[in-house]
């Protein structure tokens, strides 16, 4: 084997002590022993697939104060994150050919994790050609960053079913534009909830769903106890983010935790811990959606977003470490469960699966500070939380995170999809 990697590892819903072989980026034979030429030996920490984020806001182009793919797949490296799925509201938006064929050009020359590009849906761009270039569809039905809006309830029956033809998984963000109060000019959490009250997530939930037979409908960060129910709908599924779970409206953050769908109350919070728990919702995706200190200052005219892609996996290790939060449900939400949603041969310890895992130290936990995360944006919502870091990162076998410090290269990360096809490596 060109690579071996030894520890407790994670296969087939298991911690197996165990040697995972790698060949040409792929994990090729996972056995008792194995020899390599090279030779990582973790004990008995933990080696888990790396995580899938399907859904972040990484700013390229167009908003790289912010962030860029650079800043943002190290804050995924560091925080255990091996493939990030970038979302299209940039500047461009990348709802044509072009502008997704740049953005990939862009990505692939500064990330250090591989990562895939989300396409915007808008009334009259070709799908079936967008399909070609983009891992997913993301489609907003509320303004929120970015101006990808679709209005019109009336025309999602055709859009979902021209969609359904690409059989590429369609996201949704789910708020409805009608029941927003637009009136109000929110100056705190309280009132910017107010102003986003939770029926427009499940009016909205509900006409995505009676439009969207055909389409792989995914419904992003659910964060209602009754967009909880209605995503239980056979064929849908959903994704909620670490700022609903963790977080909720009476949380003293101000602007900073101004966020599209809003912090709700603890009771919704505490349906989306169970609904997690039970497999209800499918996944846990940050929303990684970063945004300056000094854009945030101002309330009424702070921008809505919270950074996350480098907590996320941090946050949710250190529940399992407290035995709070079971290890084999949060690899199927962070890792199996959005391969099988974004089909990207990824998130699993089986031969043929692209060779990304991290190692984590549970006895290593830590309090979470901004000042030592690696997004543009220099702060998190999360601060004086506790977190486990991985300590290893491996991206398709190659180290970028290496004893919590970054060694990977600027421009290793590639795009999902580009070896997909070939078909899982066979061995015995
Ligand atoms: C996101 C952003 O800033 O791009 N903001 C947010 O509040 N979540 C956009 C989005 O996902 O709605
Ligand atoms: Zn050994
Ligand atoms: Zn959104
Ligand atoms: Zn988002």
């Amino acid at each position: 084997m060109e690579i071996v990697i030894e520890g407790n590892a994670f296969i087939n819903g298991d911690l197996v002590k165990c040697a995972i072989g790698v060949e040409e980026g792929r994990i090729k034979a996972v056995k008792k022993i194995l020899k390599g030429d090279r030779h990582y030996d973790f004990g008995d920490k933990l080696i888990l697939p790396g995580g899938i984020d399907a859904h972040v806001h990484f700013r390229d182009p167009g908003m790289t104060h912010k962030e860029d793919f650079g800043s943002g797949t190290v804050s995924a490296a560091f925080g255990g994150v091996t493939c990030a799925l970038d979302m299209p509201n940039t500047i461009p938006p990348t709802t044509s050919k072009e502008a997704l064929q740049e953005k990939a050009r862009i990505a692939g020359s500064k990330a250090f994790v591989d990562f895939g590009l989300f396409a915007g849906v808008s009334m009259n761009s070709d799908f079936e050609e967008l399909s070609k270039h983009a891992t997913a569809f993301k489609i907003y039905l509320a303004t929120t960053t970015g101006r990808l809006l679709i209005r019109d309830y009336n025309v999602l029956d055709e859009i979902f079913q021209r969609l359904g033809a690409t059989n590429k998984t369609v996201c949704v963000h789910c708020e409805d534009e009608d029941l927003i109060n637009k009136t109000m000019n929110p100056d705190s959490l309280k009132s910017h909830l107010k102003s986003r009250p939770n029926p427009c997530e499940a009016s909205s939930i509900k006409k995505v769903i009676r439009s969207s037979r055909g389409a792989k409908v995914h419904i992003c960060h659910v964060s209602t106890s009754k967009g909880v129910k209605l995503v239980k709908t056979e064929g849908v599924t959903s994704e909620v983010a670490p700022h609903h779970l963790f977080l909720n409206s009476n949380v003293k953050l101000g602007a900073l935790g101004k966020v599209n769908p809003p912090l709700r109350e603890p009771k919704d919070q505490e349906a989306l811990w169970e609904a997690l728990n039970s497999n209800i919702i499918d996944i846990i995706a940050s929303d990684h959606a970063p945004h300056t200190l000094e854009e945030k200052e101002l309330f009424e005219e702070a921008p809505a977003g919270i950074p996350g892609v480098e907590t996320m996996l941090p946050l949710m290790l250190s529940l399992v470490k407290h035995n709070k939060f079971q290890l084999g449900r949060l690899v199927n939400a962070v890792s199996e469960k959005p391969n099988e949603i974004f089909h990207l041969n990824k998130g699993k310890l089986s031969p043929g699966y692209d060779a990304d895992m991290i190692a984590v130290d549970l006895r290593k936990e830590g309090e979470i500070k901004g000042k030592n995360l690696h997004s543009k944006c220099g702060w998190t919502p999360y601060e004086g939380f506790n977190g486990v870091f991985p300590r290893f990162t491996f991206v398709r076998g190659e180290v970028v995170i290496e004893d919590w410090e970054l060694t990977g290269e600027r421009g290793f990360g590639s795009m999902v999809g580009e070896s997909l096809g070939s078909g899982a490596v066979k061995v015995d």
